[in-house]
């Protein structure tokens, strides 16, 4: 054995891989921990969701491999739903490529598109796979903030001033995670247009759009974006499917031909009986949107109070699936998760794991029902 790749020293293994061995000793041993960590809908999908998947199974034709696209009625409904949510046309035979989950796409397209070198603009905080990624093909993340003042505005006068040269790749994340900016039409319409000119390709991770958001966007709604940008969406959040792992990769004809050539070398077609849960929900009507808005924002407006009860702000004007917080002067976010898990059974997010500029702040998840999130309320109440 001649040893490992010297890439894999470039990454650390996920947070939540390692953290959740914890939380799940802790539940072996007896403590009921209350898990506000992770962003993972602990919701059902629509039972008729969960029939077209049954039907299938019984089905003996069901059962081997399928198209490395998806079945043409997956990506017809795919269609249908960007046309729905986000009035874009997208042509189902060549602009679609349906995906086991988003999370496998940011790698697919960072090896589709990157060299060892290049460099890739990153949102800090941001989702970390966007980071380790390009650190695993050997390309270099340059970290941009983003003003959360102006509903998550890049800084794009700063991002002027560096050579922009080895940029080949921008990530952008709106409704952000972890910090819930909203981000708007006209900050998607600057970011567009700076693509354009420095030719960079501009990557939109799109998997909140429907949760606590007035408005659903989509990247491509703005004009001009289909020349420069490509969109991942994905059915974990919205259609509370997040372990079935559909997504989607949505844009140019000629840039997901070359994801195709890569995606098919590493994987095959989804199950046929994911594909047909996936058409049912996405042809879901308004009233199942509605519900998620409902019930995410009564759930948030109980994190809002356990966040006061422990001293941490927050901003209200803010989308998806989590309440991101500003830990009080003198303590540390570290301080307080240890403190909420070792001592009250409680898990949230250390915001450092999002980057540097997550250092004092933390995300509790609204993947909990409501009636947990009191739980967690009255545990800190009774022992602190
Ligand atoms: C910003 C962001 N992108 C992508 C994903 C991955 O989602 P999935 O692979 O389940 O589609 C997540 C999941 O938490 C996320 O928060």
């Amino acid at each position: 054995m001649k040893g490992f790749s010297s890439k894999i020293e470039t990454v650390e293994e996920y947070y939540f891989s390692a953290k959740l061995r914890e939380v799940s000793k802790m539940i072996s041993e007896g403590k009921a921990v209350i898990n506000l960590g992770i962003g993972s809908p602990d919701l059902a999908p629509d039972p008729k969701v969960i029939e077209a998947m049954k039907n299938t199974v019984d089905n003996t034709q069901s059962h081997g491999y399928q198209s490395y696209q998806g079945i043409p009625e997956l990506r017809v409904s795919i269609a249908n739903y960007y046309q729905k949510s986000y009035g874009v046309s997208l042509d189902p035979n060549t602009e679609i490529l349906p995906l086991m989950g988003s999370k496998e796409g940011i790698m697919h397209l960072s090896m589709t598109f990157l060299n060892p070198g290049d460099e890739v603009l990153i949102p800090n905080p941001g989702y970390p796979t966007y980071a380790s990624v390009t650190k695993l093909l050997e390309a270099s993340p340059v970290y941009y903030s983003l003003d959360l003042h102006k509903n998550g505005r890049p800084n794009l006068e700063e991002l002027e001033s560096r050579d922009l040269s080895k940029v080949k790749l921008m990530w952008i994340n709106y409704p952000h995670m972890p910090t819930g900016a909203k981000g708007s039409r006209i900050i998607l319409e600057e970011l567009v247009a700076f693509a354009k000119k420095h030719q960079i390709v501009l990557l939109h991770d799109n998997p909140y759009s429907h949760i606590l958001t007035e408005e659903p966007l989509s990247i491509l709604s703005i004009p001009g974006a289909k020349d420069v940008a490509m969109e991942l969406n994905s059915l974990s959040k919205t259609f509370n499917m997040p372990g079935w792992r559909i997504g989607m990769l949505v844009g140019r004809a000629d840039w997901l031909q070359k994801v195709l050539k890569v995606k098919s070398n590493m994987d095959s077609g989804m199950f046929l009986g994911l594909q047909k849960g996936a058409i049912t929900a996405l042809n879901l009507g308004q009233s199942w949107f509605d519900d998620l808005q409902e019930l995410y924002g009564n759930r948030r407006k109980l994190v809002w109070k356990l966040a006061d009860k422990l001293g941490l702000s927050y901003d209200q004007n803010s989308a998806g699936m989590f309440v991101w917080c500003k830990v009080p002067e003198g303590k540390t976010a570290d301080e307080i998760v240890d403190h909420l898990l070792y001592e009250h059974h409680i898990f949230i997010t250390p915001g450092r794991i999002f980057g540097p500029a997550g250092e004092n702040h933390v995300r509790i998840s609204l993947c909990m029902p409501e009636f947990k999130i009191l739980e967690a309320f009255h545990r800190i109440k009774t022992s602190s």
